[in-house]
Parts: structure tokens; C-alpha cells; sequence
């Protein structure tokens, strides 16, 4: 799987043990530019500094990816400074574990804002280049809680955005499957990020004895699949999602 000669932007991706570092990287590792996009611009630095490590070239951009004019500003400066983008990962999200009765009116709109409408955004702003040159590649980071309904850590609000990324991701591959794109989606179970920070051990513990294979996934097991939907050996597929969680749900 070769990705020398591909530009990709990861939003994102600009946290320490994230699994956005971890696609980062192993995209880089396979041959590809990243733009590493963050609202923490100091995180999505040190990323870059590791993927030029590699002798890869990477630029990091600071987005808030509810704003489509922060996401219309990372995609300009990718084609300034890349000329191109040809894989887009939505993986920048938030969770927030609350019962649906606490859940308030602002707690719903920013969980939305930032998994789903961030995801509509960032894919909005990448489908002119890449249909200009037909060829595009689209990743999103769903989530285990959109397809099983919760029961991990987050509230009914991050399941509906995990699960309307599914929606969207399968709707959109049907509109640009003419221009060479496809649009796909990864749905990890845990993984072991700073995500869950806060939660007790013995509360993860009991998380783990749910799983079929008893322990987190990593987050390099998540980039993985990603790479693998991104690459060209995934050219027949779209409108997909592939879970990736240890057997935790099956469908
Ligand atoms: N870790 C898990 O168990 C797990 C399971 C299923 C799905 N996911 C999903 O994987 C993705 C990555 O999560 P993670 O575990 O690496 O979490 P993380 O908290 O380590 O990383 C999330 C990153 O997103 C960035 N971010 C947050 N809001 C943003 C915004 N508005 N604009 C731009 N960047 C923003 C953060 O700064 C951070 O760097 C998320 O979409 C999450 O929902 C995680």
C-alpha cells in the first residue's frame, strides 16, 4: 500500500495519543503529505515535526472545523502549499457522557456541531479539487456508539452525530461516485486516547469485559483500516464502514 505522491489532510490530529496522530503518521509512513488540522495548532506542530521526521512533508493548520470559514481557509492553504488533496479524514470529534435527561440544548449542538456538521464541512470544502482532478478519498471516523446505540462513553447526542456520519457518508458517495471519489467510514470501538480522560480504571475495566477481545483497540488499529479505505486497494468500495472494536458489534 503506497501512498508516495498522495496529499491528505487529518483533522484532527493534532492530539498526543490520538487515533487522528495515528492515521497522521501511518499515512506518512506509507508515502503521503499531510496537512495536520487541529484547533490545537501547538499539537497539530508537533505532529508535523514528526512526520517531516519521516522525510515526509507536513504542514500543520489550526481549524475549528465547525467553521466553515476556518475549513474553507485549511483546504486553501493545502492547495497553496500541496497543490492538491487527495484524502480527507474526518476524524476530529468530541464525546461527552451524559444521560439523555441532563443533555441540554447547548450539549446537544456542540456534540452535532463538532462530529457531524464538522464532517458535512471539511467534505464539502475538498469536493471541487477533488472532483476537478476525479479523485478523491474521504475516511470518517464514526463510532461503535452510532451503530449499537451508545453503551461505550458518550451520550445519545454523540450517538446520533456518529451514526447521521454513516447517513451522510452513504449519501454523499452516491452524489460523487462519477468524479472518481469514494466516501467511507471506520467505527471504532474503545480505543486507548485521551478521549475517556477522567474515567475511572475499574469503570474501563468493566468497558473491557464487554469486549470479545478484552482490551482496548489501539489507535494505530484504527489507522490501519483507514489506510487501507484511503489506498487504492480499497477502489471498489464506498459507502461503506468497516467496525474496527475487538468484536464489541457485529453486523
Ligand atoms: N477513543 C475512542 O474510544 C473512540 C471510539 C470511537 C470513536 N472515536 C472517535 O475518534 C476520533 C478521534 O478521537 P480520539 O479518541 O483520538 O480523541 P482525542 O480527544 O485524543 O482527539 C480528538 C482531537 O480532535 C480535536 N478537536 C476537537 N474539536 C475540534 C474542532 N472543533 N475542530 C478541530 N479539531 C477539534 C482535538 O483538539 C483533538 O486533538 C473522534 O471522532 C472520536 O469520536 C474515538
Amino acid at each position: 500500500m503506497s501512498f508516495e505522491g498522495k496529499v491528505a489532510i487529518v483533522t484532527g490530529a493534532g492530539s498526543k495519543r490520538g487515533i487522528g496522530k495515528a492515521i497522521a503518521l501511518c499515512l506518512a509512513q506509507k508515502g503521503a503529505d499531510i496537512v495536520v488540522a487541529d484547533m490545537n495548532l501547538e499539537g497539530a506542530k508537533e505532529v508535523a515535526k514528526e512526520i517531516e521526521g519521516l522525510g515526509r512533508k507536513a504542514i500543520a493548520v489550526e481549524v475549528n472545523v465547525t467553521k466553515e470559514s476556518d475549513v474553507q481557509q485549511m483546504v486553501e492553504t493545502t492547495l497553496k502549499e500541496f497543490g492538491k488533496v487527495d484524502i480527507l479524514v474526518n476524524n476530529a470529534g468530541i464525546t461527552q457522557p451524559v444521560k439523555t435527561i441532563d443533555t441540554t440544548e447547548a450539549d446537544w449542538d456542540r456534540i452535532i456541531a463538532v462530529n457531524l456538521k464538522g464532517t458535512f464541512l471539511c467534505s464539502k470544502a475538498v469536493l471541487k479539487p477533488m472532483m476537478e482532478q476525479k479523485y478523491g478519498r474521504i475516511v470518517n471516523i464514526s463510532s461503535v456508539s452510532g451503530k449499537r446505540g451508545g453503551g461505550v462513553y458518550g451520550g445519545s447526542h454523540y450517538s446520533a452525530a456518529k451514526a447521521g456520519i454513516l447517513g451522510f457518508a452513504k449519501a454523499l458517495a452516491r452524489e460523487v461516485v462519477e468524479y472518481g471519489i469514494t466516501v467511507n467510514s471506520v467505527a471504532p470501538g474503545l480505543v486507548d486516547t485521551d478521549i475517556r480522560a477522567g474515567l475511572p480504571m475499574e469503570k474501563e475495566r468493566a468497558i473491557w469485559e464487554t469486549i470479545p477481545m478484552k482490551r482496548p483497540g489501539s489507535a494505530m488499529e484504527i489507522a490501519e483500516t483507514v489506510a487501507f479505505l484511503a489506498s487504492d486497494a480499497a477502489s471498489y468500495i464506498t459507502g461503506e464502514d468497516i467496525d474496527v472494536n475487538g468484536g464489541s458489534h457485529m453486523d
